[in-house]
């Protein structure tokens, strides 16, 4: 089987193919033939060496990335009785291991994919799926009839969650470059504002009960002026948050970080509604999975659209 690991972190180059011995499964584990696996940034952020998923690996490399996999069982372990041999399945694995083209996984952080999703959905929902539905819903609190912006709102997480904030009955201010206001207007934004416009975003200035802020740092603070009275804001860049909530600390503003966690109950939900035709899940591009680095040049760009997938069956050099 083929992985895509880091045996260091650094820049792209640091990714390395490399061929290893299948292993069975672990009594509560399935091996996976890989059919995609989604590429996001704490997987980019990782391989550099950032942040607390590379605090976790630093000890364990060579570590294979991808936290995000839709895959047909090929093995179960003993004790696994929920899923068959032959099924489809898709999860956010909290190890990562999905850069492969087979991996094993617990047998509870899948589950079945709907018939009339693709691969390619499957794969790209669970960890932008879940985070969007967390930081909404969980962290955010969002109630039908408050107003809710969006930053980032055409990336992974972005687009997911300005459509689940638009079902939830929430008006909904996307921010995004011009060149993704349709495609935001189509998922059900009700205003979209380019960022890089000062007006049009000082236009907003305490109109919006929750910031659901994607990007942090320099954004998440001036997203702050942004918030009502009693207002609150999610940022999801884990390592920009402590800054930011030392200033709103100091404006009695109410800033929250938040760490996605697994959960087969959300999931399910995101899937049905999937299932539905009521959440489109956007993949942009798909690359070899020996291409994982032209992957993780293009989400450092910070520009792409939807989700970016790895296709293991695909071994250009
Ligand atoms: N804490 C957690 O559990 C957790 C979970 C998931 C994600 N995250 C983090 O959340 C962030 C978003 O994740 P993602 O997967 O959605 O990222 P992504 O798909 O890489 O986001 C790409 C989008 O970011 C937009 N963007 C870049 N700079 C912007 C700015 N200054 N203002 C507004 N939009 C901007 C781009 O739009 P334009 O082309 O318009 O610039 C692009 O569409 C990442 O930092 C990620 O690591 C954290």
């Amino acid at each position: 089987m083929a992985q895509l690991q880091l045996t260091r972190f650094g820049g792209v180059d640091v990714l390395q193919l490399s061929e290893q011995a299948l292993s069975a499964p672990a009594a509560e584990q399935v091996l996976l033939d890989v059919l995609f696996a989604s590429v996001n940034p704490i997987d980019v952020k990782t391989r550099a060496g950032l942040g607390w998923a590379a605090q976790k690996y630093q000890d364990r490399l060579p570590w294979t990335p991808g936290f995000d996999v839709c895959g047909v069982v090929k093995a179960v372990g003993a004790d696994v009785t929920a899923l068959t041999v032959g099924q489809r399945v898709c999860g956010m694995t909290f190890d990562g291991g999905a850069y492969a083209s087979t991996m094993l996984a617990p047998a509870v952080e899948l589950l079945p994919v709907p018939k009339n999703m693709t691969h390619a959905q499957a794969a790209a929902l669970p960890l932008a799926g879940l985070t969007a539905w967390q930081g909404l819903f969980e962290h955010g609190q969002l109630q039908a009839g408050e107003t809710v912006l969006i930053s980032a709102a055409a990336g992974g997480v972005g687009h997911i969650g300005v459509q689940l904030a638009k079902q939830a009955g929430a008006t909904v201010i996307a921010t995004a470059s011009e060149t993704h206001h349709d495609f935001l207007r189509q998922l059900g934004a009700d205003q979209v504002v380019d960022y890089h416009d000062p007006a049009a975003m000082a236009a907003l200035t305490g109109q919006v009960d929750l910031v659901f802020d994607l990007v942090g740092f320099e954004s998440g603070l001036q997203a702050l002026s942004l918030l009502k009275e009693g207002g609150r804001q999610i940022t999801v860049p884990t390592v920009a948050v402590p800054a930011i909530k030392a200033v709103a600390d100091t404006q009695g503003k109410t800033v929250s970080g938040m760490l996605v966690h697994p959960d087969r109950d959300g999931l399910a939900a995101l899937l049905a509604l999937c299932a539905d035709g009521k959440l489109q899940i956007h993949v942009s591009k798909i690359y070899p999975l020996t291409e994982g680095a032209k992957a993780h040049l293009a989400i450092e760009s910070g520009h792409t659209r939807g989700k970016l997938l790895l296709d293991p069956s695909q071994q250009e050099m």
